[in-house]
């Protein structure tokens, strides 16, 4: 499936980030021209960006377009690309930050996403696959997460926007035909990772003998999702746009499915992990015992997350299946040997 990305022109939103960076790399390595755009900001080290730039410029297949995607002229500029394929990852991410900085959320993704919807109205790329979240879920408990359940109980404003640039997306799809794949992508870990993540700040913390804090660590699960298994899923479904389902039932709608191209799909590895056995397991890839101080639940955070796979595996024939010990193994050796550590 990954030979008819051989050739074709991909627009990777957010290739500095953390996933757009591994997509990057695998799709140059699948014979793909990758555009790669980013503003490099500053919601955490910019260097690490550039460090991943630095990487995937040594590739003559790809290119670099230092763009904001919220500023004016940001839609024309993509629809200018060109892109056979357009692979949106840019994002404010973080479910924390969000009480934070909450208009850092509606800038990056609604403003940004509507200038991606814009730049595929106006030149359509054959898929438009883009970043959800499984924090869309929010007061979910009926476990494993469906897609195919209702996902209307965000509880942090970054959760909302991702539920929003879903139905932005169905939007685009009805009014102009426009195929798109959201992923709900479930706390995607690995080396060149993000700063920000519980199993970095752990890892961190171990290695330089400061505290790990523990944020209501008898209630929290997360499906950990290894990068290597997120990036081949995408590859995968890539070529694989959505059509209108004519079955569609719309006196029963199913939440994942529509008369239009349109589609939100879970990437997990279908593995809830207890935040104890996180830590335990980054203790143990470390080699070292943490200190830990117990905290409160944090706002915004949800209990436990748990992908059901079926519809992704039934698509691509494929699901993620890292263990946990073997991708986090690989992610410390990496941030062992890029800090000298
Ligand atoms: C992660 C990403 O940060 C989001 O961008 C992504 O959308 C989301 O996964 C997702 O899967 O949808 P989260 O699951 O909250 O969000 O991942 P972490 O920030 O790594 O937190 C995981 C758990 O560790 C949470 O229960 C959190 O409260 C806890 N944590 C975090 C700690 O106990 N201590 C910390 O220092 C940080």
């Amino acid at each position: 499936m990954t030979s008819d990305l051989a050739g074709a022109r991909i627009l990777v939103t957010g290739a500095a980030g953390f996933i757009g960076f591994h997509c990057a790399g695998a799709l140059l390595a699948a014979g793909a021209e990758v555009v790669g755009m980013d503003n490099l900001n500053a919601y955490y080290d910019p260097a690490l960006k550039e460090a991943r730039v630095e990487l995937l410029s040594r590739h003559s297949r790809f290119a670099l377009h230092r763009q904001d995607l919220a500023a004016p002229g940001a839609a024309a500029a993509i629809a200018a690309l060109r892109a056979d394929y357009v692979l949106h990852l840019a994002a404010q991410a973080g479910v924390r930050y969000s009480l934070t900085d909450p208009a850092a959320y509606l800038k990056s993704n609604m403003d940004g996403f509507l200038s991606v919807l814009e730049a595929c109205r106006a030149a359509p790329p054959k898929h438009l696959v883009y970043a959800s979240s499984s924090s869309v879920y929010g007061l979910n408990a009926a476990l494993p997460f469906s897609e195919h359940a209702g996902a209307d109980h965000p509880l942090s404003l970054y959760a909302a926007t991702k539920r929003a640039n879903e139905l932005m997306a169905h939007t685009y799809a009805h009014l102009f035909g426009l195929p798109s794949s959201g992923l709900r992508f479930f706390t995607v870990y690995g080396p060149w990772g993000r700063p920000d993540m519980a199993y970095w700040r752990f890892t961190r913390a171990i290695l330089a003998g400061e505290t790990v804090e523990l944020y209501a660590a008898a209630e929290m699960q997360r499906d950990l999702t290894y990068v290597d298994d997120v990036v081949a899923a995408i590859l995968r479904l890539l070529p694989l746009a959505p059509a209108g389902d004519p079955g569609f039932d719309a006196t029963r709608p199913d939440p994942a499915s529509s008369t239009a191209p349109y589609r939100v799909l879970n990437i997990g590895n279908h593995t809830p992990v207890p935040l104890p056995e996180l830590l335990a397991t980054i203790e143990q890839a470390c080699g070292r015992r943490a200190n830990v101080v117990h905290k409160p639940r944090q706002p915004g955070d949800g209990l436990r997350t748990w992908a059901a796979v079926d519809d992704l595996a039934a698509l691509t024939g494929f699901a993620p299946r890292t263990r946990l010990a073997d991708g986090m193994a690989r992610f410390v050796a990496w941030y062992r040997a890029h800090h000298g550590a």
